[in-house]
């Protein structure tokens, strides 16, 4: 309450009680004087409090104007950042669209380099003589009438599949894997069968390769000793996030007496064939082999180095030769 309007309830006051007593002292005039005095009192404070209400109102139409302002500045702001975050968004998609692309290209292009480089390391004189030494030795074991499936390029080097076929002959497995299917798992399984035991299951992801070995096989009557099972590539957990690798249930495989890691092709991703031991490692036997090819990569080294920090049981058999190595389990 503000000075003035106190100064006026006193007056009003006052005169009230004064009012009083000339009423009882029958002293009309001053009792009529005390009323119009009320009266004026009255119609002071009543003009104050109207005058007052009014600033209120005013002041409150002021702020619902700048509130009003305020709000409308903000829809405009919030247009406008929303605009700028949809433009980065963009910005962004279209950078780790390029970014990926080029990451692919970069791959291919690593994988080009390295068949270059293979392919004129083995066109080398003495590697030639090595590939042509091993070919003979393979004709000399088995005397199998031909036409026979290509070695080298896309298939394992004749040096490779030598490696198998007596690794085969020696140690006799029950079960063989092999990731990949081709030319090696004809050699395998004709080892197999001199044997008079054993079974080979190749993991093939492409439909058109897996009908075309499997009729490889059958044209040799191979197929009661290898199975070619069609095992499209799917996301695949591992210790080192997923992947896409073979179609099967590990529980269900082995167990497997010698391993060949020689898919899926390298083309499928860094590390396409990483999968393979976290995949399988529990279905090896005590000994088991692991012929892993196309060392010369940078992929195929790099899985053979986390394979071997990642499975304690794993180790290096010391057999290197050309483009493969063996690894030894247990
Ligand atoms: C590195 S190769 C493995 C071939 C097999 N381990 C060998 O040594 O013959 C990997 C992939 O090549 C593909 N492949 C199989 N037969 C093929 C052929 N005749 N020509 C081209 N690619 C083939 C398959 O998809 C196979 O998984």
């Amino acid at each position: 309450m503000g000075a003035r309007s106190l100064a006026v309830l006193v007056v009003i006051a006052v005169a009230a009680v004064v009012g009083v007593i000339a009423a009882l002292l029958d002293r009309t005039d001053v009792s009529l004087v005390v009323v119009v005095l009320l009266l004026a009192g009255t119609a002071v404070l009543a003009l104050q409090v109207f005058r007052r209400a009014g600033a209120a109102a005013a002041g409150v139409r002021d702020a619902g104007r700048e509130v009003r302002r305020l709000r409308s500045e903000l829809a405009r702001h919030d247009k406008r950042s929303a605009a700028n975050v949809r433009m980065v968004r963009r910005e962004l998609l279209r950078s780790h669209t390029a970014v990926t692309s080029l990451g692919t290209e970069v791959r291919e292009l690593r994988a080009d380099i390295s068949s270059v480089r293979s392919t004129v390391d083995a066109s080398r004189p003495g590697k030639l003589l090595t590939q042509v030494q091993a070919l003979e030795q393979i004709r000399d074991k088995f005397h199998v009438p031909g036409p026979l499936p290509d070695v080298g390029g896309w298939a394992l080097d004749p040096t490779g599949l030598l490696w198998l076929i007596d690794e085969i002959e020696r140690r006799r497995p029950a079960y063989v894997v092999e990731c990949g299917s081709g030319t090696s798992t004809f050699w395998i399984a004709i080892a197999l069968r001199q044997n008079g035991q054993g079974q080979v299951v190749s993991l093939e992801h492409h439909r058109k390769f897996a009908e075309r070995t499997r009729s490889v096989l059958a044209r040799h009557g191979l197929t009661d000793v290898a199975e070619i099972r069609h095992a499209p590539l799917v996301a695949t957990q591992t210790p080192r996030g997923n992947f896409r690798w073979y179609d099967i249930d590990p529980e269900h495989i082995g167990p497997i007496d010698l391993l060949v890691v020689d898919g899926p092709p390298g083309t499928m991703g860094p590390l396409a064939r990483y999968p393979a031991l976290p995949s399988l490692h529990r279905a090896l036997t005590p000994g088991a082999c692991i012929l892993v090819d196309d060392m010369h990569r940078v992929d195929e080294k790099e899985a053979v180095k986390h394979w071997l920090e990642e499975i304690p049981k794993l180790r290096r058999s010391g057999y290197m030769h050309e483009s493969s190595e063996v690894l030894v389990y247990g």
